[in-house]
C-alpha cells in the first residue's frame, strides 16, 4: 500500500498548482484504487458464455465481500479487441455508457471473432496472429501476437467494479454511491509508452511509482507548469506501446476523471487505470508499427478533417484587437513587411459585453467592411465564441426557453462565473442544442460572409468560481447524465456543435478548441493553452505537440511567443522558427502582454520571422498533403522519429526532432537560448540524410558530422535546422505572395534528394483548398535512373536533384508529357543539379 502522506515530499511534480488541483490522495476513489487490488477474486461465470453473431457475452461476477455481477461483451472492433463491462444494478442508476457514442466514427466496422472453451479458460481469436486467452479464475487476459505474449490484463488483480466498500474510507458523498472503476495492463517487453494528452511533459511517459499518476481530467490551469503530470484542457485516453516489432494501443473509452499511474519494471511497463465512473471499456489495438496503430485507431474513432487550406497558413491573434482600424492595420502591415499571413483573430473583446453572437457596439460596429477588406487578399477573421452565457440577453434566455442549459443537482438552470461575470452553459449533450446553435451562428454570420472561423475557449468547461475551475460533477445533463461521467467529452460536444453549425457555408469549417476529448479530431484543431513567454515552454510544446500526433489529434499547436510575459527577440525569433512545424501555427498573446507582431521585434529580428513563415508558405504544399494522409491513414502530421526508427532503442526517447508527415523532411528546432549548434540524432542509422536549413538543399550530412554518430551543425539566429531524407521528392512553392489562396496557381519546385540506389519518391495533394469532398489529385512524384515521372501533370518551374551525379536520363528531355503518364511540365526550365 502506498504512504500517501509521502507524496508532500517525493511527489512534487506540481509545486505550485497542486493546492488547486486534486492530486491521487485529494480524490476519494484514487485514493481507494491506486494500489489496492481490493482483494482480487473477480471470476468468468462460465455458464454465462454465448456467442452471438461474433460478439462473446458473460457474467464476471464476486463474490466477496458483496455479491456483484457483472455482465460484459467482447466485440471486435476494426480488427481490434474490445472489452465492455456493466454493473447489474438493483438498485440505483445505470453507469454511464455513452462515451464511445461521442468518441467513435460512425464508420467504425464491427467484426467477427472465434472462440474456443477449454477447461480453465476460453481463446478468442480474431485478425492475424491475434489471439486472446481468458482465464476464467481469476479473470485475467493474455493477448497474443504472432504467437508471443504481448499484454496481460488484470495480471496484479487491480480490476474492480461495483458497489461494494474497499475496506478504506467511508465512501464519497456522490448520490451516485462509489462507482469507480479500475485495471491493470502489463505490457510485456516494453519499456516505453506515449500519449494520453493532456500534460505538459515529456513525450514518452514517466514511471509514476512514488508519484503523482498522469491525471485525465480538463480542466482551466491557470499559468501552467512544464514537467508535470497535472491534468489539462484536453483528454485523450489513449495510450501507445511502442517497442521493435509490436506496437500496441489502450484505448480506455470513459470519460469521467480519470487516473493513470504507471509503474516500468526491467523490461515491462504497467498502466493502471482509475476512472470515477461509467462503464468499463477499452479496446486494445495491436499492431505491427506505430503507424498501423495509427490507422486502426483512426478508423475506430474518425482521423482528423482535411483543413482548410488557409486555416494552415499563419495565424495572428492577439487579446485583443481593440478595433476595426486596428485590425485592418494589422492586416495591412503584413503586406507592408511582405510577411504572408491567412487569419487575424478576436478574443472576447469584439463582442458587447462579453455577449456572444453580437459585437462590441462602437468598436466593431462593421463587420461586413472589415470582412470584405480581410476578403480581398483571400484572409479570413476567427472570432472566438465561449460557451458560457452572460445571463439576461436573448441567448441565455434562448437556452432557457429550450431548456437546453445545464442544470444543477436540484435540476435548476445551473448559475456560475466567467468572464461576461454570471453565467449559465449551453448543454451541448441535447440534441435540440444543435437547431439552436445552428441558428444562432445563421444570424451573427450571414451567408453573405465566407471568410469567418470560430474559436470555442474556455469549454472543459472554465468556471471561475467552479471546484478545480470547472462545473460541478453533480451537475446534470440531457438524459439525466451527472457532469462527473461526461466531463471530459463536454468540450467535444461543443466544438462538434460548433463545426455542425458552419457546415453549410461554401469553405471547409474551421475550429479551434482548447478542450477535446476522443474523436475531437474530425472537427477541430486544439492549441496547448496558456503557456508563457519562456524557454522551457518553447521546448516542452514539441512533446506536447507531438504527443497529440501520436493521440490522433494532429492539427496541434501551442502559442507563438507564449501567452503570458514579454518574449526577448530571441525567444520570439526561435519561437517561430519552431512554430512554422505546427501543425496549426498561432502567434497569441495575454492582453496585458506588449504588443509583439512579427515588425516590432526589429532587426535583424523582423527578418529571422519573416523567413521562418515564408518557409512554412514554401512548404505548404508538403503540410496540405501530409494533412491529406493523415485524414485518410490517421498518420501523424509531425511525426516522431521512432515512428521510422523503432527498431533503434535510442530512437524511442527522442522528442525533440521529428518528421514532417512521410515528406522525409526532418527538423529539430532550436530551443536552447544562445545555441550555436545542434545535433541530429537520426543520422546514425544508415539512411542518407542531405543539409535542408532554411528549405535551402545542400550538401550530405556526414560531411558536417565529421563521419559517424550524429549530426552537429552551427546555427545562427536565422537558421532553421532541418535535412532531408534521401529517397524523398518535396514539392515547394518559393513564390512570395500574402496569403495561401493567392498562391493558389503558383508553380512548383521540386526538391529531389537521391537514396542510394538514385531513386526518390514523393506525394502531392491539390484541391481548392476549401469545399468539402469537391475534386482533388493525388500526386505520385518519382525519380529513379529512367527519369523523374509523375502520376498527373504538375506545373513545375524548377526541379533540383542532390546526390544524382550518376542518375540517367534526367535532363529537360524527360520535363515533357509522355504517352498516357503525365510528366513534369514546363520543359524548358532549367534543371540545377547540385551534387
Ligand atoms: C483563455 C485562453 O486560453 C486565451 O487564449 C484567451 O486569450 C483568453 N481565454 C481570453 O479569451
Amino acid at each position: 500500500m502506498r504512504v500517501f502522506s509521502l507524496f508532500a515530499i517525493v511527489g512534487g511534480c506540481s509545486a505550485v498548482k497542486d493546492y488547486l488541483f486534486k492530486a491521487c490522495a485529494d480524490s476519494g476513489f484514487c485514493r481507494q484504487h491506486v494500489d489496492n487490488d481490493g482483494g482480487g477474486g473477480y471470476y468468468v461465470q462460465e455458464e454465462s458464455l454465448e456467442l452471438t453473431n461474433g460478439v462473446l457475452h458473460g457474467v464476471v461476477s464476486k463474490v466477496q465481500p458483496h455479491q456483484v455481477q457483472l455482465p460484459f461483451e467482447i466485440s471486435i472492433v476494426e480488427n481490434s479487441f474490445r472489452f465492455r463491462m456493466d454493473e447489474q444494478r438493483v438498485v440505483g442508476h445505470k453507469r454511464y455508457n455513452e462515451a464511445a457514442k461521442w468518441a467513435f466514427s460512425e464508420n467504425a466496422q464491427m467484426g467477427h471473432l472465434n472462440y474456443t472453451r477449454r477447461k480453465t479458460s476460453v481463446d478468442v481469436s480474431y485478425g492475424h496472429h491475434k489471439k486472446v486467452v481468458i482465464q476464467m479464475n481469476p479473470v485475467l487476459f493474455t493477448f497474443y501476437y504472432r504467437d508471443q505474449v504481448q499484454l496481460v490484463v488484470n495480471e496484479k488483480q487491480l480490476l474492480h467494479m461495483g458497489l461494494e466498500p474497499m475496506g478504506l474510507e467511508p465512501m464519497g458523498k456522490e448520490p451516485m454511491g462509489q462507482e469507480a472503476i479500475g485495471l491493470d495492463f502489463t505490457l510485456k517487453g516494453f519499456s516505453h509508452l506515449y500519449g494520453i494528452p493532456e500534460h505538459a511533459d515529456t513525450m514518452s511517459l514517466k514511471d509514476t511509482s512514488g508519484s503523482e499518476p498522469y491525471r485525465l481530467y480538463n480542466v482551466d490551469i491557470f499559468e501552467y507548469e512544464v514537467d508535470s503530470r497535472l491534468p489539462m484542457y484536453g483528454s485523450i485516453p489513449l495510450l501507445m506501446a511502442v517497442k521493435r516489432d509490436v506496437s500496441i494501443a489502450i484505448f480506455w473509452i470513459n470519460s469521467a476523471d480519470t487516473f493513470v499511474d504507471i509503474h516500468k519494471e526491467s523490461n515491462n511497463s504497467s498502466v493502471h487505470w482509475m476512472s470515477e465512473n461509467g462503464v468499463m471499456d477499452f479496446i486494445v489495438i495491436i499492431e505491427d508499427k506505430p503507424r498501423d496503430v495509427n490507422r486502426v485507431y483512426g478508423r475506430i474513432t474518425g482521423n482528423v478533417m482535411l483543413p482548410l487550406l488557409a486555416s494552415l497558413g499563419y495565424h495572428q491573434c492577439r487579446w485583443n484587437y481593440n478595433d476595426i482600424e486596428d485590425v485592418l492595420d494589422v492586416h495591412s502591415k503584413f503586406d507592408e513587411y511582405q510577411i504572408p499571413y491567412d487569419n487575424i483573430w478576436l478574443d472576447i473583446e469584439y463582442t458587447d459585453n462579453k455577449k456572444y453572437f453580437t459585437w462590441h457596439p462602437e468598436n466593431f460596429n462593421d463587420p461586413g467592411r472589415m470582412l470584405q477588406v480581410l476578403n480581398r487578399t483571400g484572409r479570413n477573421l476567427v472570432v472566438i465564441i465561449d460557451p458560457h452565457i452572460k445571463t439576461g440577453y436573448e441567448v441565455s434566455q434562448g437556452l432557457i426557453d429550450n431548456d437546453i442549459a445545464i442544470k444543477n443537482s436540484k435540476n435548476e438552470v445551473y448559475h456560475g462565473h466567467c468572464w461576461p461575470g454570471e453565467s449559465i452553459w449551453v448543454d451541448t449533450l441535447h440534441p435540440a442544442s444543435q437547431p439552436f446553435w445552428n441558428k444562432l451562428h445563421q444570424r451573427f454570420i450571414p451567408d453573405k460572409y465566407q471568410n469567418i472561423l470560430f474559436w470555442n475557449d474556455m469549454n472543459e468547461p472554465s468556471v471561475f468560481d467552479g471546484p478545480e475551475t470547472t462545473m460541478p460533477k453533480d451537475n446534470i445533463h440531457y438524459g439525466q447524465w451527472e457532469h462527473r461521467s461526461v466531463h471530459n467529452l463536454y468540450g467535444l460536444t461543443m466544438h462538434e456543435a460548433t463545426y455542425k453549425s458552419l457546415l453549410n457555408k461554401q469553405q471547409r469549417p474551421f475550429i479551434l478548441t482548447r478542450s477535446f476529448f476522443a474523436g475531437s479530431q474530425r472537427t477541430a484543431a486544439m492549441w496547448t493553452g496558456d503557456n508563457m513567454s519562456r524557454w522551457e515552454y518553447l521546448k516542452v510544446s514539441i512533446p506536447m505537440i507531438l504527443t497529440m500526433n501520436i493521440a490522433g489529434m494532429p492539427f496541434a499547436g501551442a502559442d507563438v511567443g507564449g501567452f503570458f510575459g514579454d518574449p526577448s527577440a530571441e525567444l520570439l525569433t526561435r519561437w517561430y522558427q519552431a512554430g512554422v512545424w505546427y501543425p496549426f501555427f498561432r502567434g497569441h498573446a495575454h492582453i496585458d502582454s506588449r504588443r509583439r507582431e512579427p515588425w516590432l521585434a526589429g532587426d535583424p529580428y523582423i527578418g529571422h520571422i519573416r523567413d521562418a513563415i515564408r518557409l512554412r508558405y514554401a512548404m505548404m504544399p508538403v503540410f496540405y498533403t501530409s494533412f491529406y494522409e493523415a485524414s485518410v491513414n490517421g498518420t501523424p502530421v509531425i511525426k516522431p522519429v521512432f515512428y521510422e526508427y523503432h527498431h533503434h532503442k535510442k530512437a524511442l526517447d527522442i522528442e525533440d526532432e521529428f518528421f514532417l508527415g512521410d515528406s522525409g523532411v526532418l527538423v529539430k528546432p532550436v530551443t536552447d537560448e544562445g545555441a550555436t549548434t545542434v545535433t541530429f540524432s537520426s543520422v546514425e542509422w544508415g539512411d542518407t540524410f542531405y543539409s535542408f536549413t532554411n528549405g535551402v538543399i545542400g550538401e550530405k550530412v556526414e560531411s558536417l558530422a565529421g563521419g559517424g554518430g550524429s549530426a552537429a551543425a552551427a546555427v545562427t539566429l536565422g537558421d532553421i535546422p532541418m535535412l532531408l531524407k534521401g529517397g524523398s521528392i518535396v514539392p515547394m512553392k518559393m513564390r512570395y505572395r500574402r496569403s495561401t489562396k493567392l498562391m493558389r496557381y503558383d508553380p512548383y519546385t521540386l526538391v529531389v534528394a537521391l537514396d542510394k540506389e538514385n531513386r526518390a519518391k514523393g506525394t502531392l495533394y491539390v484541391d481548392d483548398g476549401e469545399t468539402i469532398n469537391g475534386e482533388y489529385t493525388y500526386i505520385t512524384i518519382e525519380a529513379d535512373a529512367s527519369g523523374l515521372r509523375s502520376s498527373s501533370a504538375i506545373n513545375v518551374e524548377k526541379v533540383i536533384i542532390v546526390g544524382g551525379s550518376t542518375i540517367n536520363g534526367v535532363s529537360s528531355g524527360n520535363l515533357k508529357q509522355e504517352g498516357g503518364r503525365a510528366v513534369i511540365t514546363n520543359a524548358t526550365l532549367p534543371i540545377y543539379f547540385v551534387v
